[in-house]
């Protein structure tokens, strides 16, 4: 990276000046290099959730927070979501181009040829507690995959980088279905090859072996969809997390199960479970929305409007907008329940009182993508705890392309933050029976 520019940093204390690289992205605010500040001046930099840091360099996926852009390798979110297939995008986040016709077949057919699990695998499953949660049972999964995939895996081997890259893609569904299958002791449903890739996903999870399955084209297309939305997001918790991870060298799937942690907390990829909760619990209180409204706003209770609120859009983020009209449109053509119905209209509602509440309207605090996709899956028969499952298995392919940026950067290191130490200094040991 080259730059002319330079910022200038004033020690108050010593008056020593030290000048910093100045960077220009094609896109985003400028960005000040610190990586010399502490030999220069001896201090580090202070940002908890890293408000004002740039964790990496990426040419993967560009947010503009103020004005709701999202952007994979350059082409807007509206337009992948209306051209594009979630293969597709899979295979321009991993390799930076479009695929050819006959590129994109071949990426397609790889990975429906690598769908299925070694079979020991499977039995890892019935380790698990009955009632465990799928993402819990996802992140011991998948970071077993470094058990039984350690061929082809030498991290330093672009080729080797790619077949892991097709085996989580290609091996994400099983596992996500199997995952549901197990808890809810369901005989697991192996792939089959002549569906597309979310039909097959619907079959693993729905079909039984008693009666015949055909996947509904309307949701795996709605599904299709919802997962070119969540495809990627750039250094968000769970993406950093992989990239800290792996920063060591370690093993990619492992790296990836430590993402899957990440993601599932409610603060990021589990509030669409999160939302759907607090929708029904408001439908079933009779309470009006404001008062709902007004325990977000109350610093003494520690609810918040789950969905709301978004560390980089401090406007309406583009992908909940796209979520809401599929939300709306495939309720419509389905024919949903009446209590499906319900729980959208009370999303919308909701979204309108607080739109218009002045605490909102303040602190940029708009629906996030998490707010309208769990009616979506509560409408297409998924239960809520594999909602964020749903979630793991679309952001897999960022998550990854992500990780093999990192391996081919010549500026990358070993993730090694700083800290400002505040605890007791110097203390002699006391021994126990004098304490
Ligand atoms: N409800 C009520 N108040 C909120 C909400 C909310 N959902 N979100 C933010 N605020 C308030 C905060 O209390 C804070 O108020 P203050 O300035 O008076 O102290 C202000 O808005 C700024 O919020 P922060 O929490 O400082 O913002 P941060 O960037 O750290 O957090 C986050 C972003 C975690 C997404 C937050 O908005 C939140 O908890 N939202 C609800 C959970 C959610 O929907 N998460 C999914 C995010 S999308 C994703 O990860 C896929």
């Amino acid at each position: 990276m080259s730059t002319e520019e330079t910022v200038t940093i004033i020690d108050d204390a010593t008056g020593k000046e030290v000048k910093l690289p100045l960077y220009t992205p094609t896109a985003g605010p400028k960005v000040i290099d610190i990586g010399k500040l502490y030999k220069e001046l001896g201090y580090f930099t202070y940002d908890p959730g890293f408000m004002s840091t740039a964790s990496c360099s990426s040419a993967i996926t560009f947010l503009d927070g103020d004005e709701g852009v999202l952007q994979y390798r350059g082409y807007p979110i509206d337009q992948l979501a209306e051209q594009s297939s979630y293969l597709e995008v899979c295979f321009l986040l991993l390799t930076n181009r479009l695929p050819k016709k006959e590129e994109l077949e071949e990426f397609v057919s790889t990975v429906t040829n690598h769908t299925m699990l070694h079979e020991a695998m499977i039995r890892f499953f019935s380790g698990f507690r009955r009632d465990a949660h799928p993402m819990a049972i996802m992140v011991g999964v998948v970071g077993a995959l470094a058990a039984f995939y350690h061929d082809h895996m030498d991290i330093h081997n672009e080729e080797h980088r790619m077949i892991t890259a097709h085996r989580l893609v290609a091996k994400m569904p099983t596992i996500a279905a199997m995952s549901y299958r197990y808890a809810n002791g369901k005989p697991f449903v192996y792939p089959k090859n002549h569906l597309s890739y979310t039909e097959n996903f619907l079959y693993m999870m729905f079909s039984m072996p008693s009666e015949d399955y055909t996947p509904d084209p309307l949701l795996a297309k709605a599904l299709d969809l919802i997962m070119i939305l969540h495809a990627d997001h750039e250094q968000n918790a769970s993406t950093s997390t992989v990239r800290l991870a792996g920063s060591s060298d370690a093993n990619p799937f492992a790296a990836v199960a430590s993402g899957i942690a990440a993601l599932w907390g409610p603060a990021h990829g589990g509030a669409n479970e999160a939302v759907v909760r607090m929708l029904i619990d408001i439908n079933e209180s009779g309470k009006p929305l404001q008062a709902f409204v007004d325990r977000a706003k109350d610093k003494s209770d520690s609810f918040r409007l789950m969905g709301f609120g978004h560390r980089v859009y401090k406007n309406y983020d583009p992908r909940a907008k796209l979520i809401r009209e599929i939300c709306h449109q495939l309720l419509n053509d389905m024919e949903a329940t009446g209590e499906q119905q319900k729980l959208l209209e009370t999303a919308m509602a909701l979204e309108k009182v607080a739109l218009e509440d002045e605490y909102f309207v303040q602190r940029n605090l708009y629906p996030n993508v998490d707010f309208y996709s769990g009616i979506i899956f509560l409408a297409m028969g998924i239960p809520m705890n594999m909602f964020t499952v749903i979630f793991a298995m679309a952001r897999t392919i960022g998550w990854i392309s992500q990780w093999n940026e990192m391996m081919t950067d010549s500026e990358a290191k070993i993730g090694r933050p700083r800290q400002l130490y505040n605890g007791a200094i110097d203390l002699d040991y006391v021994p126990i029976d004098k304490r």
